[in-house]
């Protein structure tokens, strides 16, 4: 046996069992022994019947305005789960919490003395505020609203004031460039766009306004921009015509606003996500069954009660801050912490310090954030008590038990659980996690969430154990994505062409003898980098964008902290000098173009790259060479000499 095996053979054995005071205090096991349910085998077996399932964890977080026909309709591949059902998410969100005042969030600004508190009921009324502002704009049931805002409480205050009005969102992460910014809200036609004048980062500030200005040189369908001061006094272009500053128009309005009543299935919101081509995908989520998925998933997985401080440290840019900064903890009615900054400013403890601060219970994060930490030493952690954690979260990539063990060692101080969540911008909510009740195994994500049916098939479709094959989802679950925005093409050939009637997640993963899952990564087409999904070819199109570039390819390399790191193989125009200034402007001009996460660790100049004799460039082939493994059969490519010539790469 090779030592590696050995390694995961051990980390297979180790296991991590809750304490009974966990086990018996938590929201699962209180609802079991309402259900007479005995054991967490017991419940999953119950929860394959979906439908009982699932409508009972709708009475468990949601209350429709009129009750559905039926619960789940399915045809072509398409959910329509609570179909019939009255709703709109943010009576539950929102509404019903109208005379909290309990806070809602505490917000701490990256400027260390900036900090908010702001209840439910204020919430509600800036809310409103905005809702009827937007009407006035002319805001319609349907209209697409594009939002580029960064971590502030005005990003879930323009989210439920679209929501409310039936307005369709979509937030584009305000680390992504002027130009992404610009295909999305063309890909959308958005009506009206919200953002801000700066926001910091780092201490300094980005100025957001002068990004939003540029992607809107280039799209018809906006109408008016409305822009939310965030800064003391940073200097904006304005466009009179177009621009409204938020603090003026909202200043008119009522703090009431009737909530447009919705179908369950109406779309919610569009958030992109990279996939297999160089132009990302709509990923649409509705308002029913979103709303269950989430607040389900939160109650359960992270056990969250009201006296909890919540602090689920993703961008809201991203599905995590969707579902687990906005609506999940919202619907529960539970005060989350948002952070602003960077995790490391001014200081490496700076998280530490919030935490102790607002004394928060629960903390979610990701790998890449925790071997950052690993990185700057035990010293910054050791300064605060955390004694307030009393349980933490894992999301986004898979996380080495190496890391794993750091986080149950040094911030949960080996009395916190952790829940390692696998889940999508596509699947919504957790689909294999953990609950309070489960024994861990570090590194692995252990179970299918009740009603989720997971399983790793290999190429022929058939189920396999101990060995690496296709993670797919068998049956469908309310949270799931309901279609891509106007590309139905895309959504079968994506999530349903492999495994007819099976939703393909684009994962390889193993399942050990106990059922336990240990998701290895993304298959070949899109890389993570500090968790961040971005599609190989997004790079490769952005490259070839450049006049000098013939042609791109861009792999994944292991990176002891982000995860991924990206190295780009770049053949020039005929002619073209290879100089270290090009190297440079070549990195910029994927930032400039996708934004900073998308920016290459390396650029390397070839002559040639391998392809298929169809003219495909074989990444896999690539990647296998730059990381010493074996290339496989490489006698069929059009140009195999090529792949030797990769390791001679400038
Ligand atoms: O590859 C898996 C990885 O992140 C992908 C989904 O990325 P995105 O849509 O950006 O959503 C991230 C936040 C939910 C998955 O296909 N991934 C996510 N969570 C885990 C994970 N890989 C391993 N373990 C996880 N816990």
């Amino acid at each position: 046996m090779e030592e590696k095996d050995l390694v995961v053979l051990l980390n297979e054995k180790r296991v991590f069992k809750p304490s009974k005071k966990l086990v018996e205090n938590s929201n699962v096991m209180k609802w079991m022994k309402k259900k007479k349910i005995k054991s967490y085998d017991e419940l999953l077996k119950k929860a394959e019947d979906i439908e009982w399932f699932w409508n009972e964890a709708a009475k468990e977080t949601v209350k429709w305005k009129k009750p559905f026909k039926k619960i789940l309709e399915q045809e072509n591949n398409y959910s329509k789960w609570f179909n019939g059902a009255k709703y709109n998410i943010v009576f539950d969100a929102l509404d019903k919490h109208k005379n909290k005042t309990k806070t809602a969030f505490i917000w701490e600004g990256e400027p260390e003395k900036e900090v908010r508190k702001i209840s439910f009921k204020q919430l509600y009324q800036e809310v409103n505020k905005l809702a009827n502002a937007m009407k006035k704009l002319g805001i319609k049931k349907g209209d697409r609203i594009g939002i580029y805002l960064p971590m502030i409480p005005e990003l879930p205050v323009a989210m439920l004031a679209s929501a409310k009005i039936g307005a369709i969102h979509s937030v584009v992460f305000s680390g992504f460039s002027a130009l992404a910014f610009r295909e999305r809200v063309n890909d959308e036609a958005a009506k009206l766009v919200i953002t801000c004048d700066g926001f910091y980062r780092r201490g300094k500030i980005i100025p957001l306004k002068k990004a939003a200005d540029e992607a809107l040189m280039e799209t018809p369908s906006v109408e008016k921009c409305i822009v939310i001061k965030r800064t003391a006094g940073e200097k904006v272009d304005w466009n009179e015509k177009r621009d409204l500053w938020y603090h003026e128009i909202i200043k008119k309005e009522k703090p009431e606003c009737k909530t447009e009543l919705m179908e369950a299935n109406d779309p919610l919101f569009i958030l992109y996500t990279s996939g297999t081509t160089g132009k990302p995908k709509g990923i649409i989520h509705d308002h029913g069954g979103y709303a269950v998925g989430t607040a389900i998933t939160l109650k359960w997985v992270f056990d969250l009660k009201d006296k909890d401080i919540w602090w689920c440290a993703a961008d809201i840019g991203w599905i995590t801050g969707h579902s687990y900064i906005v609506y999940a903890p919202l619907i529960l009615g539970v005060t989350s912490v948002m952070y602003e900054g960077s995790p490391d400013f001014p200081n490496p403890d700076r998280w530490w310090e919030i935490i102790d601060k607002h004394k928060v219970t629960v903390l979610y994060t990701s790998p890449t954030a925790i071997r950052m930490f690993m990185h700057f030493g035990e010293e910054w952690i050791e300064k605060h008590s955390l004694k307030s954690l009393r349980l933490l979260g894992s999301v986004g990539e898979p996380i080495n038990p190496e890391a794993w063990m750091w986080y149950y060692k040094f911030i949960g101080k080996e009395k916190c659980q952790i829940m390692d969540t696998w889940w999508q911008t596509e699947t919504g909510n957790h689909c294999i996690t953990p609950l309070p009740i489960t024994d861990l195994k570090p590194g692995s994500a252990t179970k299918p969430f009740p009603g989720i049916q997971a399983k790793v098939l290999n190429k022929e479709g058939k189920e396999i154990i101990n060995a690496g094959g296709e993670l797919v989802l068998l049956k469908p679950w309310p949270g799931m994505l309901k279609g891509i925005y106007k590309n139905p093409e895309k959504y079968q050939k994506t999530y349903w062409e492999m495994y007819p009637e099976i939703y393909l997640a684009g994962d390889v993963a193993r399942v050990d003898s106990d059922g336990y899952f240990w998701v290895q990564g993304r298959d070949s087409d899109v890389l993570k980098v500090s968790g961040h999904r971005i599609g190989n070819s997004e790079i490769e199109s952005a490259l070839v964008s450049h006049p000098l570039v013939a042609e791109a390819a861009a792999i994944g390399k292991p990176h002891e902290i982000k995860g991924e790191s990206i190295t780009a193989f770049v053949i020039l125009k005929k002619g073209t000098e290879i100089s270290e200034n090009l190297r440079k402007e070549l990195i910029e001009h994927v930032g400039k173009e996708i934004g900073k996460l998308a920016r290459p660790d390396e650029i390397l100049f070839v002559e040639d790259l391998p392809k298929t004799r169809s003219g495909k460039i074989m990444r896999r082939v690539i990647k296998a060479k730059v990381l010493g493994q074996d290339t496989g059969n490489i006698s069929t490519l059009s140009n195999p000499e090529a792949v030797e010539e990769l390791l001679k790469a400038k």
